[in-house]
C-alpha cells in the first residue's frame, strides 16, 4: 500500500508539471478505476488467510488509501482549473483598443436600385429581372434595331459563343415582358448591362440601368410626364421641374431626352449643369413595331418607355465624382454608405 500511495504522489506531480487535465484523467483510472492498481488490490486480497483483526486492518488502510488519493486527484484537478482561470485573466488587458467590428455596407448602386424598386412598387409597378446573356433577338432585333441598322453602331457590343451577347441596355425586356405577360402592364427592369468602351470618369464598360414600360389603352406623353415627375420628386426628396427634349432611339416614337431642372443652381446655370438643365432620362412612346414584336396589337394599346441610368442616378444622388470608385471592390467606398442602409 505504502508503494502505490508513493506511485501515485509521483504521478501527480508529474500531471501537475505537466498541467494537462487529461494525464490527471488518466492517473484517477490507473489508481481508481475498475482495473486500477488501488481496486486490484481489494479484489486479489486473500481474506481466508488473514485473521479478523488483520482483515478490518486491511480494510480500514484501503479506505483510507482509496479516500486518499482521490482526494489528491481532487486537488491537483482545482490546482489546474485554477491555474487556467488565472491565465485566462491574465490575458484580458482592459486598457488594449477594442477589435471594432466592420459593420456591412450596402453598395450605392444597390441603395439606388432598392429605392427605386420601392418607389415603383408603390406606384403599381412590377419589378423584374431579365437574363444579362442575351439574344441578339431581344437585345436589337426586337427593339427595332435590325442587323443592318445605323443604331448597331451606337452600343460597341461584347459578343459571347453562339451569337450571343451581353446586354448593352436594359430595353432588352421589353419584348420578353410583352411576350411573357402582354398587356396592359406596368413594369420596371433593372440590371446590369455591358458595352466595349475604354474607361474614363464617366464611362465604365460594366454599368447599371433601370428600364420601365409602360403599356395601356390611350398612354400618352402626359402620363410619361407625370409619372417620371413623381419618380424624381420622391428619388431626390424634393419637387422637380422637368422638360422633354427631341431624342432619338429606334424603339419609341416619338423619342425624348427629359432633362433635370439642376437641383443644385435651380436652374441658373452652374459647373454641374452647365444650362441649369441635367440631362437624365431618355425615353419615348414605344414603337408600334415593338408593340408587334411582342404580340401586343398597336391600334388597341399604345405605351411609354424608359431608361434611367442607375449608376448615373446614384453617382448624382451620392455625389460620386468617378465612375470608377463602383467597379473597384474598395470597401472604403462602401463603408461610407453603412448609416444608409
Ligand atoms: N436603351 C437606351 C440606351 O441604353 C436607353 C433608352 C432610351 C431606353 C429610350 C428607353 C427609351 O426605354 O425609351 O441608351
Amino acid at each position: 500500500m505504502q508503494q502505490i500511495k508513493e506511485k501515485l504522489l509521483q504521478a501527480l506531480e508529474a500531471a501537475k508539471a505537466s498541467k494537462s487535465a487529461e494525464s490527471l484523467e488518466k492517473i484517477r483510472i490507473d489508481f481508481l478505476g475498475r482495473k486500477g492498481s488501488i481496486t486490484t488490490l481489494a479484489k486479489n486480497a486473500d481474506f481466508s488467510k488473514m485473521s479478523v483483526e488483520e482483515k478490518k486492518g486491511f480494510g480500514q488502510r484501503l479506505n483510507e488509501l482509496k479516500t486518499f488519493a482521490s482526494e489528491q486527484i481532487k486537488a491537483a484537478s482545482e490546482a489546474l482549473e485554477a491555474t487556467v482561470v488565472r491565465h485566462k485573466s491574465n490575458d484580458l488587458d482592459l486598457t488594449a483598443p477594442g477589435k471594432g467590428r466592420r459593420l456591412g455596407a450596402l453598395h450605392p448602386i444597390t441603395l439606388a436600385q432598392m429605392e427605386l424598386e420601392d418607389i415603383f412598387q408603390g406606384m403599381g409597378f412590377s419589378v423584374l429581372y431579365g437574363p444579362e446573356v442575351e439574344s441578339e433577338h431581344y437585345c436589337f432585333e426586337s427593339v427595332n434595331i435590325p442587323h443592318d441598322h445605323p443604331a448597331r453602331d451606337m452600343q460597341d457590343t461584347f459578343w459571347l459563343k453562339n451569337q450571343l451577347i451581353l446586354r448593352t441596355h436594359t430595353s432588352a425586356n421589353q419584348v420578353r415582358t410583352l411576350e411573357r405577360f402582354g398587356a396592359p402592364i406596368r413594369a420596371i427592369f433593372p440590371g446590369r448591362c455591358f458595352r466595349y468602351e475604354s474607361i474614363d470618369p464617366s464611362h465604365e464598360n460594366t454599368f447599371y440601368q433601370c428600364e420601365g414600360l409602360v403599356v395601356d389603352k390611350d398612354i400618352s406623353v402626359a402620363n410619361l410626364i407625370a409619372v417620371m415627375k413623381t419618380i424624381l420628386s420622391q428619388v431626390f426628396r424634393r419637387d422637380v421641374r422637368v422638360r422633354l427634349r427631341p431624342g432619338y432611339f429606334p424603339f419609341v416614337e416619338p423619342g425624348f431626352e427629359l432633362d433635370l431642372n439642376c437641383l443644385f443652381c435651380g436652374g441658373k446655370g452652374c459647373p454641374t449643369c452647365g444650362d441649369g438643365w441635367i440631362e437624365l432620362i431618355p425615353c419615348g412612346l414605344v414603337h408600334p413595331q415593338v408593340l408587334r414584336f411582342g404580340g401586343v396589337d398597336p391600334r388597341e394599346y399604345s405605351g411609354f418607355a424608359f431608361g434611367v441610368g442607375l449608376t448615373r442616378l446614384a453617382m448624382m444622388k451620392y455625389g460620386i465624382r468617378d465612375i470608377r470608385y463602383l467597379n473597384c471592390g474598395d470597401l472604403r467606398v462602401n463603408e461610407q454608405f453603412s448609416v444608409l442602409m
